[in-house]
């Protein structure tokens, strides 16, 4: 059972303590540089714990660009220890789910960026719902889906 939990001063070090495999710090920001982006955006944004029952096997932020507006999902991990089990894609469900419920505001605009080498993030994004927009900046490709047309 894959749940979301608010990052709060009771798990905050747990989502410290996640480890990425070695090479995919490329992919992603570990919590603690997420966390302290979370800080800066505070208004706009909430950062997650994944679980497995009571055990914090991962981790992601929500933000709301007020400009597009569009919800943007950042730095999703998953626990080395833990990957390839489906728990990425079981939380990527209940991340949609979160942003369905339009906690910032309006819209039905979710996006993300993704490196082109990660192709198990790339197909796991994909088999959501998530398509290409075209736009790119460096090694990463911007994918988007809506949850309207989609879900
Ligand atoms: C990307 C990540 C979040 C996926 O989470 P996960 O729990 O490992 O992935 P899942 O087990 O849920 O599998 C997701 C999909 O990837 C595919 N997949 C799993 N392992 C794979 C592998 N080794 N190679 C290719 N595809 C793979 C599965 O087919 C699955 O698709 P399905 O749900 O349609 O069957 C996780 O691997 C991770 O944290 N990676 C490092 C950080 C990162 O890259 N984050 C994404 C930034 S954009």
């Amino acid at each position: 059972m894959i749940s979301l939990r608010i990052i709060t001063e009771d798990n905050f070090i747990g989502a410290f303590n996640l480890k990425l495999a070695p090479g995919q710090e490329r992919f992603v920001s570990h919590p603690v540089r997420s966390l302290a982006q979370a800080y800066v955006y505070r208004n706009q944004c909430q950062p997650f714990g994944i679980y497995e029952d009571e055990t914090m096997v991962g981790y992601v932020m929500v933000i709301y660009d007020y400009d597009i507006p569009e919800y943007d999902i950042w730095h999703m991990m998953i626990d080395e220890s833990k990957q390839g089990r489906g728990y990425g894609s079981a939380a990527l469900d209940r991340v949609l789910e979160y942003i369905g419920e339009k906690p910032f505001g309006p819209s039905d605009r979710v996006t993300l960026t993704c490196n082109t080498d990660n192709q198990q993030a790339l197909n796991m994004y994909k088999r959501k719902g998530f398509k290409e927009t075209g736009e790119t900046d460096g090694d990463e490709v911007e994918l988007s889906m809506s949850l309207r047309l989609e879900r």
